[in-house]
């Protein structure tokens, strides 16, 4: 028996949907290690590592963990981040974050993924660079071997470490440069920080074969994004999303294929847009700027790739083949070997031609 066109419930489609998003084959270039944590992984850890930073602590119960995600602005986001990140005490704990990562990844049709690690932290929680470099040499290891999943590692500042933390932060991509290493990144707050004091680090990084991957623009506007390009040489933006009110900033991300990491649920839970639907995607898309979509900080932003994607066609009535694009446009934007960008673009190909999307 047919069906009449008139019949088909709004649910059924976006289940076509979310089925078409869970094949798609993806890369995810802007997430942060350890933001990625699951709860279960940060209960497990909070109970490993008890009264290491007294008045620091990290709740053991998983709805006192729920709570403590509850963000109430970008500031508060940041206090909490970097709470759970004096946690990871151990190479083990690196080389359990990977894999639990790489699992999740995997879970998304994820083929390739580049993860913002920040040495400088890690080493005030109490790792060696020697120590971080070989459980990140590891963890990839077992992330391709056991998952199937390849990875990059970006290195990035924390802005509230200043220029000197970057510069610590080069030194330790350079001089222990674990496997996969492919760029320079830059994080922390925006506001108050100009991205032209970290212009030298960056330039000692470039200048090393890195590329260059900072945030900017995530919670003020274009004047960051610009100074990005045009003092570190960013040839993709974290976010970046303040270029929205710049016309001629756009233009120029266009011409040049400077692509975007937009994470939209992230920006919603750490207040910088006020929802989804008021998110600036459609504008930066509607410009021709490349964008890829991505998760940030999955673990404590309760998201996914997969979920990324679909909000894209709920919120924003992006079609499969659109959606399909914006995969297309994270692959050509990777730094990743040529022939594994070859292999999941022919990949998306198929998928696409083989569910009519
Ligand atoms: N922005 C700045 N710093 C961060 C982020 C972010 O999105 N995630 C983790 N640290
Ligand atoms: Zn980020």
């Amino acid at each position: 028996m047919s069906t009449p066109d008139h019949a088909t419930p709004t649910h059924a489609a976006v289940s076509d949907v979310a089925d078409f998003v869970a094949a798609l084959p993806k890369v995810e270039l802007h997430l942060h290690l350890v933001g990625s944590a699951s709860l279960d992984t940060v209960l497990a850890l909070a109970r490993r590592h008890p009264e290491v930073h007294p008045g620091q602590g990290v709740p053991t119960e998983v709805n006192a963990l729920r709570r403590f995600y509850a963000f109430t602005d970008f500031p508060h986001f940041l206090e909490v981040y970097r709470r759970v990140n004096l946690l990871v005490h151990t190479g083990a704990d690196v080389i359990s974050l990977v894999a639990g990562l790489a699992a999740e990844l995997a879970a998304r049709t994820v083929r390739y993924a580049e993860v913002q690690v920040t040495p400088v932290r890690n080493r005030m929680a109490g790792i060696s660079f020697a120590d971080l470099a070989g459980a990140l040499t590891d963890g990839r290891a077992l992330a391709r071997q056991e998952y199937g999943v390849e990875l990059g590692w970006v290195f990035d500042a924390d802005s509230a470490l200043g220029p000197p933390g970057a510069e610590e932060t080069v030194d330790f991509a350079v001089n222990h440069r674990p496997e996969g290493t492919v760029g320079i990144g830059l994080g922390g707050a925006e506001l108050g920080v100009r991205r032209a004091d970290f212009a030298p680090a960056f330039r000692r990084a470039r200048d090393a074969g890195l590329h260059s991957v900072p945030h900017a623009g995530e919670t003020v506007g274009p004047a960051e994004v610009w100074a990005a390009v045009t003092e570190l040489g960013a040839e993709r933006v974290g976010h970046g999303i303040g270029s929205a009110a710049d016309p001629r900033l756009l233009e120029l991300l266009a011409e040049r294929g400077i692509t975007l990491e937009v994470c939209p649920t992230s920006n919603v839970r750490t207040a910088a847009v006020s929802s989804l639907e008021e998110h600036p995607l459609p504008t930066l898309l509607a410009a021709g700027v490349p964008v890829t979509l991505a998760t940030d900080d999955p673990g404590m932003f309760h998201t996914d790739l997969n979920a990324e994607y679909l909000h894209c066609h709920e919120v924003f009535g992006l079609s499969t083949a659109e959606l399909a694009d914006i995969a297309r446009a994270g692959a050509r934007a990777a730094f990743c070997p040529e022939p594994l960008r070859e292999a999941i673009l022919a990949e998306i190909d198929q998928v696409q031609r083989a569910t009519g999307g």
